[in-house]
Parts: C-alpha cells; structure tokens; sequence
C-alpha cells in the first residue's frame, strides 16, 4: 500500500541530474497526492532546468520507481529550483571537482588594475600574458571590464568560446586562453546590469569556464576602485595585483587609490607598470618624456613596492594576415620590455 511518506522515502535518495544532489538534500520534492481507488500518485518536483533532457530522465526514474513500488499511473509536476538554490550546490559541487577557486589550487591569480581609465590596464594585461605564454606558462586571461570589455578586440579574436556539456570552453589566442563578456554579447550592444550581476558573471568566469591547469590567471579590471574590483578582492581572497599608471605625478596619486584597495584586502602587490612613460625617437634615440616624470616611482614608494618596468610609447606592428592591433611582436621593442617584466615576475613568485 502506498502512503506519502513512502513515495517521499522513495524518491529522496534520486539523484538531482544537474547539481547531483540528492531530492531530499535539494528540498525538491513538494506535494505528494495519491488517489487511493486509482492507486494514482502525483508529485511535484524540483529541477535546476526544465525541459530538458536530464528533466525527461529524471522523470521516467521517478516513474519507474513509483510503478514498482506499486503505483498505476504516475503524474510529474517539474518547478525549477530557486535560483538560491541552484547557486549554493552550484559553488559547492564545482569548486571541488574543477579547483580553480579551491584552497588546493596551484594557479596564481594576477589582477591588473589601475586607479583611472585609459592608461593602459588591458595593453598591459593582453601583453603581459602572452608574454608569460611566451616563456613557457599555462595562461588564461579574464576580461573582468564588463561593461567595456576590449580584450577580444585587442587581440583579434574572432571565434567564440564552443560549449562543452556544462561548461564554456575558453578561446586560445597566442597560447593565452581567453573568457570575455564580449564573446556573450551581440553587436557590441551595451551591457546594462546592475551590482550583484556583475558578481554573478565573475562568479561563472571562474566556476562554469573549463580552464584546465593554469599557472597564472590574469584579470584585466575595470578601471577604478568600483564594484567589480571589491568583487574580485573578495572572490580571490589570494589574489595578486599588478597597477598600473602613467608617469604623470597626479595619475600615480589616483593609481594609489586601488593600491589601497588591494592593501586592504590584503593582495599582494607584485609591483607597478608604468606605461606610456617616453616617446623615443626613431632618428635619433633621444627620449621625450611628454607625459611627466616620476609617476611610478612614486607610486612604488607609496605602495612600498617596486616598478617592474617602464613601457614607451609605441603601437605593435600590424600583421594583416594575423591581426591582434595591440599585440606587441616578440622582437618588438616593447615585447622585449613585456617580456622581461613577465620574467620578473615568474621570479617574484616562485
Ligand atoms: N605604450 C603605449 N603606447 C601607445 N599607445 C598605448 C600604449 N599603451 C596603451 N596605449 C593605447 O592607449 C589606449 C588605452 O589603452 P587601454 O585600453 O589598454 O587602457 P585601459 O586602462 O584598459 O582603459 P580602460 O580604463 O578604458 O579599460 C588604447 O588605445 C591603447 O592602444
Ligand atoms: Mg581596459
């Protein structure tokens, strides 16, 4: 004879086909009815997608189960789990298995910030990690500006991420693997969301993108010391931060605001770029220092830490056949200047 607490005792221990939780862990079953004359059973019961495949499973599972047990006939109602939910055994089950987050995880996350806009933060990170690639590491790059991603532009890339079961798969350029809220958006239509998304989407960088081992993970921030950056603080509680400025005094001043930040939350501050420090004449070598001086030294002192480097103005030479517009050659005179700086922060950290 079936009662409703033996259908629940029945159908608790399944399996959730997304979470691979169990029903009764998920508190995804929810009204249980039998008609005794018709020995009909009914039951409502949460999923993370419906109308799926696993949803059609699931279903003839519950079935089969009920039918043995005794049932006739057998009526499913699916909800989908609340989003809460689905976040809290989404975080948990991954993490684990994929260990990019994990405390155990052996890859080094490298955040470039800055405390302005326009000097340079995504130059610096594309570059910097090709660079790293370049010298032999396992890289991948987050494009973490996302409202004004740039990083599928600068480095030419024109594929999207492929779709791998549950998984996003990164894009390769250069030997750098690459996730940006670009490759997610048509048209290059703007992107209106408010606080606790931007979270989310970082959120799914990191946990739904199969990164493989890497050893280092750059993120190229959003300027400024907004939200997105306190999110990354906080996600990556390890996290290490390269800033950047320009060499002119009062744009070290503002890049100190984000070296506070990093401070604060205690990342490491592996040092600062300074970037569009001279221009070089071709003709006769001289340098013009157009944009200031002594900005990143500053800076250094502030954050009591060191310039890894300065970089001169200059645009990377355009390869039709390839094209990457802010990617500097490998003999390039600021890919030699990249390079070295990628070496020295290998040292730095091993
Ligand atoms: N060393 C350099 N020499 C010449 N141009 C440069 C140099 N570094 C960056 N630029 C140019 O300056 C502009 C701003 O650079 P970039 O987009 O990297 O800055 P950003 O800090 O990421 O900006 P945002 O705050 O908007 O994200 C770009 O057009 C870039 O090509
Ligand atoms: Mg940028």
């Amino acid at each position: 004879m079936l009662t409703e607490a033996k259908v629940i005792e029945l159908l608790q221990s399944i399996e959730e086909p997304f979470l691979h939780k169990t029903l009764e862990e998920l508190n995804a079953i929810e009204e249980v009815k039998i008609k005794e004359e018709k020995k009909h059973v009914s039951v409502k019961i949460g999923i993370t997608k419906t109308g799926t495949a696993e949803q059609l499973q699931l279903q003839m599972k519950v079935v089969n189960l009920l039918k043995e047990a005794g049932a006739e006939s057998v009526g499913i109602r699916f909800f989908e789990l609340p989003h809460e939910t689905i976040e809290k055994f989404r975080s948990t089950g991954e993490e684990g298995s994929q260990g990019l987050l994990s405390p155990g995880s052996k890859t080094t996350f490298i955040a470039i910030a800055s405390g302005k806009g326009g000097v340079g933060k995504s130059t610096v990170s594309v570059n910097l990690a090709v660079s790293l690639a370049r010298l032999g590491k396992r890289v991948g790059l987050v494009d973490a500006d996302i409202y004004g991603f740039s990083v599928p532009d600068m480095m030419g890339i024109t594929k999207r991420p492929a779709v791998r079961g549950e998984k996003i798969i990164p894009v390769e350029r250069f030997g750098v693997k690459v996730i940006s809220m670009g490759f997610f958006v048509e048209d290059n239509s703007p992107i209106i969301w408010r606080g606790p998304m931007l979270g989310k989407m970082l959120n799914s960088f990191f946990n739904e993108v199969e990164w493989g081992d890497l050893d280092y993970l750059l993120l190229d921030l959003p300027p400024g010391t907004g939200d997105v950056a306190l999110d990354v603080h906080s996600m990556l509680p390890t996290c290490k931060e390269v800033i950047v400025t320009t060499p002119h005094p009062t744009a070290a001043f503002v890049a100190a605001r984000a070296g506070a930040m990093a401070l604060k939350t205690d990342h490491e501050i592996l040092g600062v770029i300074e970037n569009m420090s001279y221009f070089e004449s071709k003709l006769t070598g001289e340098k013009e220092y157009v944009f200031g001086q002594g900005g990143g030294e500053k800076l250094a002192e502030e954050l009591q830490t060191k310039v890894l480097g300065k970089l001169p103005l200059g645009q990377p030479d355009w390869n039709e056949e390839d094209f990457a517009p802010s990617v500097y050659h490998e003999d390039h005179k600021l890919g030699q200047i990249y390079k070295e700086i990628a070496g020295t922060i290998i040292e730095s950290l091993n």
